[in-house]
């Protein structure tokens, strides 16, 4: 893993320790770290920047998790902070920007078209990592969100 890297990823862990984190840590161990995991894998089968999908899985939904009155634009907010967060270890430009792509695409719910194959691959790594902790997401559907079952379907 390189240094930033292991920065960012040491971020939206305290993050998701804090008090403002109404997720909980679980936002950290069952969704982002499977969403790294599967961007991680996805990247390598593709041969697509690993870096970028990495810190894109780490950053997709750091915004809600900092403050989660951003949830519902919390992909365009995302991307915004991890612009913030990248410019501050000197990352280079255009990676940044692929990373901030990544993120702005990442929802299933929202039509913003994927244009790189890293942005293909955190919104499928999104996907994945919902699949396999289900009941991360029925978690966050009901009892975080409180959400009748037609809401929750919009995800
Ligand atoms: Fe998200
Ligand atoms: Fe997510």
């Amino acid at each position: 893993m390189s240094q930033v890297v292991s920065k960012i990823a040491k971020i939206v862990e305290d993050t998701c320790k804090s008090e403002n984190n109404i997720y909980g840590f679980s936002a950290w161990t069952h969704h982002i770290q499977s969403v790294v995991a599967f961007s991680k894998k996805l990247a390598k089968k593709k041969q697509a920047d690993v870096e970028v999908a990495v810190l894109a899985a780490l950053l997709h939904d750091y915004a809600q998790i900092s403050d989660s009155k951003l949830y519902s634009e919390h992909h365009v907010h995302s991307a915004r902070l991890a612009r913030e967060l990248l410019e501050n270890y000197k990352y280079p430009e255009q990676k940044i920007s692929q990373v901030e792509h990544c993120i702005l695409s990442h929802r299933g719910s929202r039509e913003i078209p994927r244009e790189t194959i890293e942005a293909e691959i955190l919104a499928s790594a999104d996907s994945m990592a919902h699949f396999d902790n289900l009941d991360a997401l029925f978690s966050l559907a009901f009892k975080v969100k409180k959400w009748k079952q037609a809401k929750a379907e919009s995800l």
